[in-house]
């Protein structure tokens, strides 16, 4: 956690600042007090538990609301049942997501029913879309606060609001908020960290919610950024992942003179910290300045992730991506020219309206022809509000669905056959913890190239960068040993 501020030393009975982050540092302190209250009455600390749906930029804003209220002193449980402050935060890139969440409200009734003092609170992009805050309004009334993708860092004074008046709070900005530096934000690793550089998107992909979600496309400062990593590496932090939807497009249209290859300079710089990822790309802003970062800046991972979306120049232009197919294989030919082992990793999205057979099998030989690490393969999905949405030659199925599979088979054929080249290499592993299917001893990190390496060993090596030789390569995954 950074920038820690003694809640204690903030006067209550002073009049609430209407600067932020300060207000909420106030509203912090109430809620403070408000924790030790029920401390003393219940013989414990209430307790709240965060689901996070989407994206690496919701886990963030998730990580933001965690500090929130761990600073207030709450704890986090991992059991939702007996938690006292239960938030959603949503997503809504595809319809699955919008339907994970309902169901997982509608199970909050009984919640409610029995511990009627739980707070129950909703926020990310699903809550910036009108016709979903009606139907919660209408449908769910165990909930008690909905908010935005853009005022989570008023999250303390909704709270406090709500358990003060006992009444539901509803506050979605649609206006462009400044971003609000300064907010406690709890990691949930102590070796690394994402550091978020920009909000929104101004690229208006025809499929995508996000630019309706997300707002405008708004770049925090570089000394802003610079101040939080150098405080992330006092603090033990070696390895951050900046995030924005289009890093490429960092500082365009701003009052200060730094572009995204600027800013990962400027982080290189920064010791102690070993390793600079970042997330995501969009092809058509790729400078060449940033290629040429990635020779320059030795803790810049060599590892991109490229969304191509589709291998079809008339897909790519219907959905407004500004590049077509001979344009991003050019994109990727400079790169491995100028990094010859560079990892590179993609989405891509199936069955978008319109999509012949012929598009497809251009999806396919550019699959062929980059031979990706790695890629997140999506089926289309209609996103009410977006261009797309209306197009009249939506894709059946059936079709989507059998598509879908021949991409898969390929992507992971390729997939494996990149991890095969490891077998009895030897690679540098950042320990990330324990492996997901820790059986005993078996610690899970990741190569500079983002390859997930398990491997067994003695002792905790957490955080530490070890070289271990590769003995075995699966399609997801390679395993090693110590050497
Ligand atoms: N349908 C399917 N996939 C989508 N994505 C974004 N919008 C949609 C949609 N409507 C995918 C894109 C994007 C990733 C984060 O999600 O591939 O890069
Ligand atoms: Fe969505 Fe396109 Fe923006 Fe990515 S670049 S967030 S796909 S609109």
């Amino acid at each position: 956690m950074y920038n820690e501020i003694d809640l204690d030393k903030i006067d209550l009975n002073s009049e609430f600042p209407t600067e932020e982050p300060k207000r909420q540092y106030h509203f912090m302190a109430k809620g403070q007090k408000w924790v030790r209250e029920f401390e003393y009455k219940n013989n414990r600390r209430p307790c709240f538990f965060i689901q996070t749906f989407g994206c690496q930029m919701n886990e963030h804003d998730s990580e933001t609301i965690a500090g929130m209220l761990r600073t207030e002193g709450f704890t986090e449980t991992e059991n939702r049942e007996s938690a006292d402050i239960i938030v959603v935060n949503t997503c809504s890139i595809r319809e699955n997501a919008d339907n994970r969440f309902f169901g997982q409200l509608g199970s909050m009734k009984k919640i409610k029913e029995e511990n009627p003092e739980a707070i129950i609170a909703v926020c990310g992009c699903m809550m910036q879309q009108q016709h979903i805050t009606d139907t919660i309004k209408e449908k769910y009334s165990w909930v008690d606060i909905i908010f935005g993708t853009m005022n989570i860092y008023k999250f303390p004074e909704l709270l406090r609001n709500c358990l003060e008046n006992r009444k539901k709070i509803i506050s979605i900005y649609d206006a462009q908020e400044k971003i609000i530096e300064g907010l406690p934000v709890e990691r949930k690793f102590r070796h690394k960290s994402f550091v978020n550089i920009m909000n929104g998107c101004n690229n208006f992909c025809t499929y995508c919610i996000v630019p309706y979600t997300r707002g405008r496309e708004r770049s925090r400062m570089p000394e802003d950024i610079i101040r939080e990593i150098r405080a992330l590496a006092d603090d033990g932090v070696k390895e951050v992942t900046l995030l924005g939807q289009n890093v490429n497009s960092y500082g365009n249209n701003c009052n200060f003179d730094c572009d995204f290859s600027e800013l990962i300079y400027k982080i290189n710089e920064i010791e102690r910290i070993e390793r600079i990822r970042f997330m995501t790309s969009h092809p058509k802003d790729l400078s060449d300045r940033l290629i040429r970062a990635f020779a320059d800046c030795e803790k810049l991972c060599r590892h991109i992730h490229l969304p191509v979306q589709s291998g079809s120049t008339d897909v790519l232009r219907r959905m407004n991506r500004r590049y077509s197919k001979e344009d991003y294989l050019n994109l990727i030919e400079k790169i491995r020219t100028a990094v010859p082992n560079m990892a590179i990793t993609t989405d891509i999205i199936v069955g978008f309206p319109g999509e012949t057979e012929e598009d497809f099998e251009h999806t396919l030989d550019l699959a062929e022809r980059v031979r990706y690490d790695s890629a997140f393969t999506f089926l289309y999905s209609i996103r009410t509000g977006t261009p797309a949405a209306k197009y009249e030659d939506q894709v059946s199925e059936e079709i989507k669905h059998a598509r879908f599979d021949r991409l898969v088979e390929v992507i992971n054929r390729i997939t494996a056959e990149k991890n095969a080249e490891y077998f009895g290499k030897t690679v540098k592993v950042m320990v990330d913890g324990k492996s997901a299917r820790n059986d005993k001893g078996t610690y899970a990190g990741r190569t500079d190239t983002f390859k997930l390496v398990n491997f067994n060993a003695d002792e905790d090596l957490t955080g530490k960068t070890v070289d271990i030789k590769i003995t075995d390569a699966k399609t997801f995954s390679l395993f090693g040993e110590i050497v």
